[in-house]
């Protein structure tokens, strides 16, 4: 039988995204389905939101703080090795960011190759960085949305896996906008993971 994937997933702050892939996991039953858990939550912020949830919902938390490492290499050290540990048989974790807000470096990203995984609001290739649904509204898009894509070197730029696509409406203020963004990330982060974990399967 194949291992079981973990799946880690990291957040920063209410991980609504980390809610939703919980509970598909939950209601599809993925360990069955598809051989795939949801082995760990890991925070870089001890107040992030989403570490209760997780906790209450019987997923392991942890939380690696980057304010309490020296530089950058040191957090991502600590950081990869607590990831690893979730791995069994020779199968890395995959890794979800969902809501994590550092600066992974190349070094974290070749480690992960392959097995790392981000949703970003905006319909990339367009508005990579911040602010994307402020910039979105300055440059009158008629139509905004978020994106899954696999993490690679350069700032989200890697696979576009799954996208969403909302209207932008007259009157919309960055919140309202956000907001209808954000409803569609809590379908396609799950639908990217479980296409993935199919493909797997075949
Ligand atoms: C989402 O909009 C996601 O696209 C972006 O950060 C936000 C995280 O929200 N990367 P949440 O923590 O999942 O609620």
């Amino acid at each position: 039988m194949r291992a079981m994937q973990a799946i880690v997933i990291l957040i920063s702050g209410g991980g609504s995204n980390m809610q939703a892939i919980v509970r598909a996991a939950h209601q599809e039953d993925w360990p069955a389905r598809y051989g795939a858990r949801i082995a760990a939550v890991i925070s870089n912020r001890a107040d992030a939101a989403g570490l209760a949830w997780a906790a209450a919902h019987n997923v392991a938390t942890r939380v690696i703080a980057h304010t309490d490492f020296p530089d950058r290499a040191a957090f991502e050290a600590a950081l990869a090795q607590d990831i690893a540990r979730h791995g069994g048989g020779g199968h890395p974790p995959w890794v979800v960011l969902a809501g994590f807000m550092r600066i992974l470096t190349p070094a974290f990203v070749q480690a992960h190759s392959g097995r790392l995984f981000n949703i970003h609001p905006s319909l990339l290739p367009a508005f990579t960085g911040l602010h994307t649904h402020a910039r979105a509204l300055a440059a009158g898009c008629r139509f905004a949305g978020a994106t899954v894509h696999r993490v690679t070197e350069v700032l989200d730029q890697g696979e576009i896996l799954e996208q969403s696509v909302v209207p932008v409406l007259p009157g919309d203020s960055e919140a309202s906008l956000a907001a209808r963004v954000l409803a569609t990330e809590h379908q396609i982060y799950p639908r990217a993971l479980r296409r993935l974990l199919q493909a797997r399967e075949r």
